[in-house]
């Protein structure tokens, strides 16, 4: 089969690799029909190399019809339609019970001290082949595939796999109080996202990025949003401004480690990327840092005794912040892979005709699974208007 692999720093390739079978009686093997790249992809592409192999197969925000079930599969049968959370979990163990499918005991890196497996995300997470290709092994199905509706387009239900979800968390974990502000960081696919939510839900939300077609997205839908771009160091003053001088409730941290503006952390990644894997592992596990821009924008916006939730992904094991302020404004910190199944019953009723959330006109490119190398290339440089690419394989 065709699939999108990861051959180094920068650079996938459309490769032929073996359809994947059948191994353990809870697979089930499914036909790829949406599949998206992800911002968290982007880490793959760029600073998370040195826990990549070459020809590793990527992705984990895929759809499809199941192809063929192993023997202890119930739930679902060849020809039905299903969406795959991108961490595979058991959903019987002591943390799957608890709603922390991310942590799944029964699927746990514990090589690298890494919490469940991921669908497409490097030996960190299991090295398990990803979705962005035309046939997907789905291990642990029971829990791991989502049977939905046959009828309305891909679009509705692709973004369970991960976007939803994971703004969704960032809205559960920001606890902004009813009449309450959030600051949204961030406006790729998932910040945009959560400022979708957040607003559905009746909060004020004032969005952030840098670059113009991403406000221009996040203004149309009736938000206010600030240009970090041209206020730099100034974006806390700027928002204190808006917010009774206080700062707003919450701030949903949506950029994560690879944050324009400051420079140290890049320095640590670009000199890490210099290394040998193995040594640049190392590096990584003990004294690796983050870009930690966007971070510390957040620990400045929020006010004094307010929620930072983290959704951007962060990999660094010594990074430097902020103690006395954090502690002194009495911060709140929540943080973490989104935890799919324990949202997706509360996303659902969202998905209907109406479409609320405009999950039907998200995606701003739909794209042949060959042109998936020029999509990283433009999602990364974020050229030509690209928010959220779905490859369709
Ligand atoms: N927690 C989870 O389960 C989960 C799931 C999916 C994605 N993510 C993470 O969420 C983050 C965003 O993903 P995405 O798909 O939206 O990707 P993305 O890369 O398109 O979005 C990041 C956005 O942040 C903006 N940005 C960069 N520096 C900034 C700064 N200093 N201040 C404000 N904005 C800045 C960029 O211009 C870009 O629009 C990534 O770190 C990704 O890994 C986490
Ligand atoms: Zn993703
Ligand atoms: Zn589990």
């Amino acid at each position: 089969m065709k699939a999108v692999t990861w051959q180094g720093k920068r650079n996938v390739v459309v490769d032929d690799v073996p359809d994947p079978i059948i191994k353990e009686a809870n697979d089930i093997v499914v036909r790829v029909t949406t599949t998206g790249i992800c911002g968290s992809d982007l880490h793959l592409y760029e600073v998370l190399g040195p826990f990549m192999t070459p020809g590793d197969v990527l992705g984990h925000e895929s759809m499809g019809i199941v192809e063929e079930v192993g023997s202890d599969i119930t739930h679902v049968s060849p020809g039905d339609r299903v969406v795959m959370p991108f961490q595979i979990s058991c959903g019987h163990c002591h943390m799957c019970d608890t709603g922390l499918q991310t942590q799944c005991e029964t699927t746990q890196v514990r090589e690298y001290k890494s919490g469940a497996a991921l669908f497409g995300y490097s030996s960190l997470y299991g090295a398990v082949p990803g979705g962005q290709a035309e046939f997907l092994r789905v291990p642990q199905a029971q829990n791991t595939a989502i049977k939905v509706p046959e009828g309305p387009s891909d679009e509705r239900f692709v973004y369970l796999s991960d976007v939803l979800p994971t703004a969704w968390q960032g809205v559960e974990y920001a606890g902004i109080p009813d009449g309450g502000t959030v600051v949204v960081l961030g406006l790729g696919p998932i910040g945009d996202m959560a400022t979708r939510i957040a607003a559905y839900r009746g909060h004020r939300v004032i969005g952030v990025d840098l670059v113009p077609e991403r406000l221009a997205r996040v203004r149309s839908r009736g938000n206010e949003v600030l240009d970090i771009g041209a206020l730099g160091d100034d974006i806390g003053d700027a928002i204190r401004d808006l917010t009774d001088g206080r700062g707003p409730d919450s701030v949903i941290d949506a950029v994560g480690m690879e944050a324009h503006g400051g420079r140290a952390g890049k320095l640590a990644h670009d000199a890490a990327g210099l290394l040998p894997d193995s040594l640049a592992r190392k590096v990584m596990q003990t004294a690796g840092t983050d870009r930690l821009a966007a971070l510390r924008a957040a620990i400045d916006i929020v006010r004094r005794g307010g929620t930072i939730s983290l959704s951007g992904v962060y990999g660094g094991m010594a990074d430097p912040l902020p103690m006395l302020v954090m502690f002194d404004k009495q911060i709140q910190f929540r943080m973490g892979q989104a935890n799919v199944q324990r949202w997706v019953p509360q996303i659902l009723p969202l998905l209907t005709d109406d479409d609320p959330l405009g999950v039907e006109s998200f995606a701003t490119h739909r794209v042949a699974l060959a042109d998936a190398p020029k999509a990283y290339d433009q999602f990364q440089k974020k050229l030509n208007g690209t928010v959220k690419v779905l490859l369709k394989p």
